[in-house]
């Protein structure tokens, strides 16, 4: 049974073909069919561009989609494998995904970092579980550890920007933020851009270096696509030479709950005259939501450079050609 949860599971060749094929559905020649197919979107955590992209992925295609959210009418979840059941919480995890699973013809599921360790967080714990319980295919609409939907959205929107990525200059840019954030993002476009063969480099303060473990693999299918993975601690280096930008706030490395950023680094903040440093012709990706005047000024996300909605929309062919792969309908 085929699931995607992280790029392993389609690799390098696999995130290739799957937005060429996203590309090609794009220009609605022919477009994808799940008329029939039903898919639960399972949210244990919120969202607006994930749940709508991927109801109306499944719409558009002639199939259904049904939302079931924590937290908000059904009962309240236990997700600890070896809970002894004794207090408020009234299901577990492994029984909700076992029956969702004999409801749908597969499960997408949402489930975000705890933020206390990224060792923690790279394994993954509930959207893993979701794999191991579910009987029906399983797709991440964001894990503790990778966005894969999102990752190849945004590569999507750079190849339609600059056409063919291998040895493409992109940039990985940290933004200030209240408080950590996940890094399921940048590690998806990290992994996405190496994987096609991009020339990434990751700009972060010091002390926001994203997990060896991440960077060892992005380094290796970049090393095997032509690409190669960097790293610098200085906003505007190397801001020049680059063909796309994803703008992303992320937590501190190792143990980011405990590293407050509130008011940190604010001299990262994406602004005019950090724009006026970069090639004219470079794109800017973000994938929302976005804090305005923190992460990114304003009027920056004014400029026609700025890619945001067209990275939103891509998530809606990125999430058909995943689905039709998913299922088996493409080999
Ligand atoms: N980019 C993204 O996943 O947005 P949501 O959190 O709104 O789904």
């Amino acid at each position: 049974m085929r699931h995607l949860t992280r790029l392993a599971d389609i690799g390098p060749a696999g995130a290739a073909s799957l937005i060429e094929r996203a590309r090609t559905i794009k220009r609605a020649s022919p477009p994808p069919r799940f008329a029939g197919k039903i898919l639960v979107l399972f949210f244990l955590a919120p969202s607006l561009r994930t749940r709508v992209s991927f109801q109306v992925a499944m719409l558009r295609a002639g199939g259904s989609a049904v939302v079931v959210e924590a937290g908000s009418g059904i009962w309240p979840l236990e997700t600890r494998p070896l809970a002894v059941m004794n207090e408020d919480r009234v299901e577990h995890l492994e029984e909700a995904v076992g029956v969702l699973g004999r409801y749908g013809d597969a499960l997408a599921v949402r489930a975000f970092a705890t933020l206390e360790s990224d060792p923690v967080d790279l394994e993954d714990p509930l959207v893993s579980a979701c794999r191991d319980h579910s009987p029906v295919p399983v797709i991440s609409m964001e894990s503790a550890a990778e966005h894969p939907a999102q990752g190849l959205a945004d590569l999507m929107t750079v190849i339609e920007a600059h056409g063919s990525p291998r040895g493409l200059p992109v940039m990985l840019r940290w933004a200030p933020h209240v408080k950590p954030l996940p890094k399921a993002v940048p590690h998806s476009f990290l992994l996405t851009a190496a994987a096609l063969g991009c020339r990434v480099t990751v700009a972060a303060p010091e002390g926001f270096e994203l997990p060896q473990a991440v960077l060892n693999q992005a380094r290796e299918w970049a090393r095997r696509g032509g690409g190669d993975v960097t790293t610098v601690h200085d906003p505007r280096a190397l801001a020049d030479r680059q063909a796309a930008f994803c703008v992303k706030s992320w937590g501190a490395a190792g143990f980011p709950a405990t590293h407050p950023v509130a008011g940190r680094h604010a001299d990262w903040m994406v602004d005019a005259d950090w724009l006026a440093l970069t090639p004219p012709d470079c794109i800017l990706l973000h994938c929302l939501p976005l804090r305005r005047n923190v992460e990114i000024a304003q009027d920056v996300l004014k400029s026609p450079r700025c890619r945001i909605f067209d990275e939103a929309q891509n998530r809606i062919f990125v999430q058909q050609s995943a689905l039709e792969w998913l299922w088996g309908l493409r080999p």
